[in-house]
């Protein structure tokens, strides 16, 4: 496909769950996502009704496309069930293995950050293999900050990983009140 096409974010639609599923099944199979095995892969029904789930909770679930194609995602869950973290949410962003280092990556962070922070979330969380660089690098060039080391949380291929967890604020992050319903828990 040609590279010079550009790039499109957009919500995610239901057709677009296997390209999703096909993205992430390889990356599982290159070893890259953290202690994931092919067992535990998403089947597409599984995917359909996650996807669903999200959108009717407002979370931001998003594809890039080019030329009409998937190329990557991106979106965000509940970092916690307990209404006390309903402002806190967990990321995850993969992009095709054959459009990696052309800014897929970046155009879908900044796309993820914005539709968070317009839903109202405040704070957004990532567990990053110690080993990625390329995620690494992706969410410290994006104001993420290592907030800590879960060592040895991972195991794959006959080897244990640590984990890395990255945080930034969206909006005025803790800095600011909430509107109304403030007094929940
Ligand atoms: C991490 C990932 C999403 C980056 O996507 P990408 O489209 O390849 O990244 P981009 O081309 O937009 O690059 C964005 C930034 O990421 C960093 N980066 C990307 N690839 C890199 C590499 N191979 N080595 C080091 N840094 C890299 C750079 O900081 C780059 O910024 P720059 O262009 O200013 O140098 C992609 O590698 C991926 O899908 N990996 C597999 C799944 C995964 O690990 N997801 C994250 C789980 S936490």
């Amino acid at each position: 496909m040609d590279a010079d096409l550009p790039i499109f974010v957009r919500p995610s639609r239901d057709d677009d769950v296997e390209p999703m599923l096909a993205i992430y099944r390889r990356h599982i199979r290159r070893g890259i996502e953290a202690g994931v095995e092919e067992t535990g892969t998403p089947q597409p029904d599984d995917l359909k009704d996650r996807r669903k789930n999200l959108r009717n909770r407002r979370l931001p679930h998003l594809v890039a496309t080019r030329g009409g194609e998937v190329v990557g995602y991106a979106y965000v869950v509940p970092f916690r069930k307990r209404p006390a973290y309903r402002f806190t949410v967990k990321h995850s962003i993969y992009v095709h293995h054959e459009h990696l280092g052309r800014g897929i990556g970046r155009l879908l962070m900044q796309a993820l950050i914005d539709a968070g922070a317009a839903a109202g979330f405040r704070q957004m969380i990532g567990y990053i293999d110690a080993e990625n660089t390329a995620s690494l690098a992706l969410h410290e060039r994006f104001g993420f900050v290592r907030v800590g080391v879960l060592p040895g949380v991972a195991y794959r291929y006959g080897k244990w990983s640590d984990s890395v967890m990255v945080q930034r604020s969206l909006g005025v992050g803790a800095t600011g009140p909430v509107a109304t319903e403030a007094s929940q828990r």
